[in-house]
């Protein structure tokens, strides 16, 4: 079964707190998660394996560490995943960014594929499938599954606010996919968005209504 994570960290848990209030207009809450979406990043990769490098400084010669093992790749779920996507590159620059869009079928309700592009070498990278809100996690479980059709291998999914429906649903389509989460919050409502999470974190990242 797949790890699931939910980032304790203060500055992550305040700053979800501080863009949860409708009064944070869309430029300070695309900010915001953008500065989340870096320190989940950075706490997301503490188990990337690092090698030793033989470095010489102006003082002497070292023996230092840099990052080893799989490549990594950004792939936001459109269209609120792309609010994620500076902040991750913010921690790692090298990253390589894809895109994944669907929507859902008026008649039959399925997931429906609108855009993919991806990393040629997306299937040995480290893929961070992102997205803000785990609500259902249709969409989520939809686009993992296109993602692992298309050849990737190894994923991590991460999302700012999730439901538990969400949660469990992910888990269950894709126990290989580990889960980190900035909050993790009660329910969804009729309309399946999550109580008492933010409202529609598309619409607040990018002015629509
Ligand atoms: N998507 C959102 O943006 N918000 C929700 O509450 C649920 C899904």
């Amino acid at each position: 079964m797949s790890k699931v994570q939910v980032m304790d960290h203060p500055l992550i848990q305040h700053k979800i707190s501080y863009i949860r209030s409708e009064e944070v207009g869309s430029k300070e809450f695309r900010e915001i998660v953008g500065e989340i979406a870096s320190l989940m990043c950075y706490e997301a990769t503490r188990d990337l394996k690092l090698e030793d490098v033989r470095i010489k400084t102006p003082i002497c010669e070292m023996v230092g560490k840099q990052l080893s093992g799989k490549k990594l790749a950004v792939v936001p779920i459109l269209r609120a995943g792309l609010g994620m996507v500076d902040g991750m590159l913010n921690m790692i620059p090298s990253a390589k960014v894809g895109h994944i869009g669907l929507y859902r079928d008026p008649e039959t309700y399925e997931p429906v594929e609108y855009y993919c592009k991806l990393p040629s070498d997306c299937d040995e990278r480290e893929v961070f499938v992102v997205d803000p809100m785990l609500a259902t996690g249709g969409s989520c479980v939809a686009a993992l599954q296109m993602l692992k059709d298309k050849g990737v291998k190894h994923m991590r999914f991460m999302c700012i606010i999730a439901a538990p429906e969400g949660v469990k649903r992910l888990q269950e389509a894709h126990p290989d996919v580990d889960i980190y989460i900035g909050a993790l919050d009660d329910h969804l409502n009729e309309h399946k968005y999550i109580v008492p999470g933010l409202g529609d974190a598309g619409d607040r990242i990018f002015g629509t209504k």
